[in-house]
């Protein structure tokens, strides 16, 4: 039994947002004892057949921690010491803003889910660049970029552009957020027009950034929600595509509630993550892969939760993964369990890389 399983009922008794800070309060002091790098060897797993590159970036192992779990940059350390080959921070916005009113985070444990209406709760683009200019670099380091709640949709563009200016040249990616359900409007911009317009403007300034001769510049990815008709993952497909995008991230939350939900909380506002999302995500990666037939990178995540999920998203057509809601239920030893099943798998069906199983598993005619 592990030490977070014999802590957990403990945890679970704090709201879940306290719970959150909580622990990685502890997490972040016990790693900086002397010793700490040592203990911590055993939650990293090395394995060749992990190892993988996308979008000219290398990763040490493909599986990362998804966006909303570090927003402000504040224990990028420490996360990185639990195994994972990449982070992405965020989502953060041009101004700092304290979100929706709390509480604003669920546990729904019966269902091993989250419902969270955090509304971009976030400290600023320049508090997240300041601690960016400040940390060495262990992992690639992503960062998701958003809007402020009260900035207009016509001048949403100006929001994005903003971060993206700023983060930027300390990021290895930056992922874009049209797809998050607790900002109201954001959603509508992954729309063909509003689409394309945000990334054309966010192109054009990666464009001028490589002008300036030494700074480098990040993959841009685009997030998109699982909540959307064919058609119009058709139709963001186009302009993501057309645009130059160096990959896609599905999925954030949803705001479906299946009824195979079994908590109380389950009809509280926000986007549902977890074991509920965990087949509609996959439905969504296994689409956009056959659509895109290896063009694009497709970064999964939604309810991925073991070894099993995980490889069954890479074998949908997923290069690269993150989880958020599993850590909470499973506690900090999940990233190596999850690593060292993948290794297992991966080789069982021989395969002699990670990249090789992406969309191995895919028909031509995927519905979602
Ligand atoms: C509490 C919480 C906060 C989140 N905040 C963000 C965010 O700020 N930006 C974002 O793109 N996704 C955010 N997400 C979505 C996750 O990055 C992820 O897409 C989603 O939870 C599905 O993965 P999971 O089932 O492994 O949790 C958040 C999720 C949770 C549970």
């Amino acid at each position: 039994m592990s030490l977070y399983s014999l802590t957990k009922p403990l945890l679970f008794r704090l709201d879940a947002e306290s719970a959150h800070r909580l622990v990685m309060a502890i997490w972040s002091a016990a790693m900086r004892l002397p010793g700490a790098g040592l203990a911590t060897t055993l939650l990293r797993v090395e394995h060749p057949i992990l190892q993988t590159t996308i979008a000219g970036m290398h990763f040490s192992n493909p599986l990362g921690l998804a966006a909303g779990f570090d927003k402000n940059g504040r224990y990028i350390q420490a996360l990185a010491r639990l195994g994972f080959g990449y982070l992405e921070l965020g989502t953060v916005t041009p101004r700092p803003q304290a979100g929706n009113p709390q509480p604003r985070l669920f546990r729904l444990v019966e269902d091993r889910a989250l419902i969270n209406r955090m509304g971009f709760n976030n400290q600023g683009a320049e508090a997240l660049a300041a601690r960016l200019r400040q940390t060495p670099r262990v992992v690639p380091l992503g960062v998701n970029i958003g809007k402020n709640r009260d900035t207009p949709a016509d001048t949403a563009v100006d929001d994005y552009l903003a971060c993206f200016r700023l983060l930027a040249p300390l990021a290895s990616y930056i992922a874009v957020n049209v797809s998050s359900p607790n900002t109201p409007g954001l959603r509508s911009l992954q729309q063909a027009e509003p689409l394309a317009q945000l990334l054309s403007a966010l192109l054009s300034a990666r464009r001028d950034l490589a002008g300036q001769a030494s700074a480098p510049t990040p993959a841009i990815f685009v997030k998109l929600s699982p909540d959307e008709t064919p058609a119009s993952l058709d139709a963001a497909l186009t302009v993501i595509s057309a645009a130059g995008i160096d990959g896609i991230i599905v999925t954030n939350t949803t705001t479906e509630r299946p009824t195979s939900l079994r908590s109380s909380r389950h009809m509280e506002a926000g986007g549902l993550s977890g074991a509920p999302l965990r087949e509609r995500a996959t439905a969504v990666v296994r689409y956009l892969s056959s659509s895109l037939g290896g063009r694009l990178p497709i970064i999964g995540v939604g309810g991925i939760d073991g070894p099993q999920a995980a490889y069954e998203r890479i074998l949908a057509g997923a290069s690269l993964l993150q989880l958020y809601t599993a850590l909470i239920y499973e506690g900090p030893g999940l990233v190596a369990a999850i690593l060292r099943g993948l290794a297992q798998l991966l080789e069982r069906d021989g395969f002699s890389s990670v990249a090789e199983a992406v969309g191995a598993g895919v028909d031509t005619k995927a519905k979602v």
